[in-house]
């Protein structure tokens, strides 16, 4: 009964959409901001294991406040709930600390005009490990979507392995996730929120032995001091902002997930790259060459296109 479903209420299909454009405009305002300090952050500390941890670990912190304080209702899990919430929480764990260790090695622009890329990796795997077929059409649009991404790739200024590689492995991971996601969604009382609530605390659990056994707490605390002193104490509020708004934008996007396919849900999510591009090269004053653009703007089309033709 908590959950706040359209389809029972049935309300027009115009209200419908208005719901999902306030979705959208909010997850995209979240995540630009999540971005901005990210960044920051990992500029003066660089620790992307730390910081996704740390991502994770306040947004469980504010939803068990929320349940605690009845803010939102708990949602009633079963030991299947949770079982099938496993590999879910695996993939939003490896594509969240993998886009975080990109963002850590390039640009913020560079991790996201790859990360653009994300509908080739949802076809491919459709293709070839679901056995899905496609028309025509959709494969084709997987070709500017790809060759946008390499263009962009190969003329990139500050180009790094590790954080290409991180980029790609996000998007691969982060595929996974939301086919299992939306099927382990359908037909449950859980919400979009509660869900994703759920998934931070899975996912906080699987990484953090990870980040202890990949940094661990002796280089944090000596690169703690360093951000401190370069920074001031301003640096705490970074971290806070950067792990708060990573839950926010988050739980936004969940809360629309509920509600549209996977499909649309990428499609939003790669529109949403185009502000992140733009505001984080203004603000970071990333030099972009006009090949390099290109490239971006050769991908987003690509998007475009693929979404025109799968519908
Ligand atoms: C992360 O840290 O999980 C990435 O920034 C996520 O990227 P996305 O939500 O924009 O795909």
């Amino acid at each position: 009964a908590e959950r706040p479903e359209v389809e029972g209420a049935d309300p027009s299909e115009a209200a419908k959409k208005v719901k999902i454009g306030i979705y959208f405009a909010t997850w995209w305002a979240l995540n630009v901001v999540f971005n901005i300090y990210n960044k920051k952050v990992l500029n003066a500390y660089p620790y992307p294991w730390l910081t996704s941890t740390l991502s994770l670990a306040c947004g469980s912190l504010m939803m068990l406040i929320s349940w605690a304080t009845r803010i939102a209702e708990p949602p009633k899990t079963d030991l299947e709930f949770w079982k099938t919430l496993l590999p879910v929480a695996v993939a939003h764990t490896i594509g969240h600390v993998a886009a975080t260790v990109s963002m850590s090695k390039v640009a913020v622009s560079f991790t996201h005009i790859i990360k653009s890329g994300e509908p080739a990796f949802s076809v491919l795997v459709s293709r070839f490990l679901l056995g899905e077929t496609f028309p025509v059409p959709v494969y084709l649009s997987l070709i500017p979507i790809i060759g946008g991404c390499a263009l962009a790739a190969v003329t990139e200024l500050n180009f790094n392995m590790i954080g290409f590689m991180g980029a790609m492995i996000s998007n691969l991971a982060f595929v996974f996730r939301n086919i299992f996601s939306k099927k382990g969604m359908k037909g449950k009382a859980v919400s979009g929120m509660n869900y994703y609530a759920c998934l931070s605390m899975l996912s906080l659990v699987i990484l953090t032995p990870f980040a202890i056994a990949v940094e661990g707490p002796q280089m944090w605390a000596i690169g703690w001091q360093a951000a401190l002193s370069q920074i001031g104490p301003q640096f705490i509020w970074w971290v806070a902002a950067q792990s708060i708004f990573y839950h926010l934008y988050n739980q936004v996007s969940y809360m629309s997930l509920d509600e549209i396919s996977p499909l649309t849900f990428s499609i939003g999510n790669t529109m949403k790259r185009i502000s992140v591009i733009v505001s984080s090269i203004i603000i970071f004053h990333t030099p972009v060459q006009p090949v390099n653009a290109l490239g971006a703007a050769i991908a987003i089309l690509g998007t475009f296109l693929y979404s025109q033709s799968k519908q």
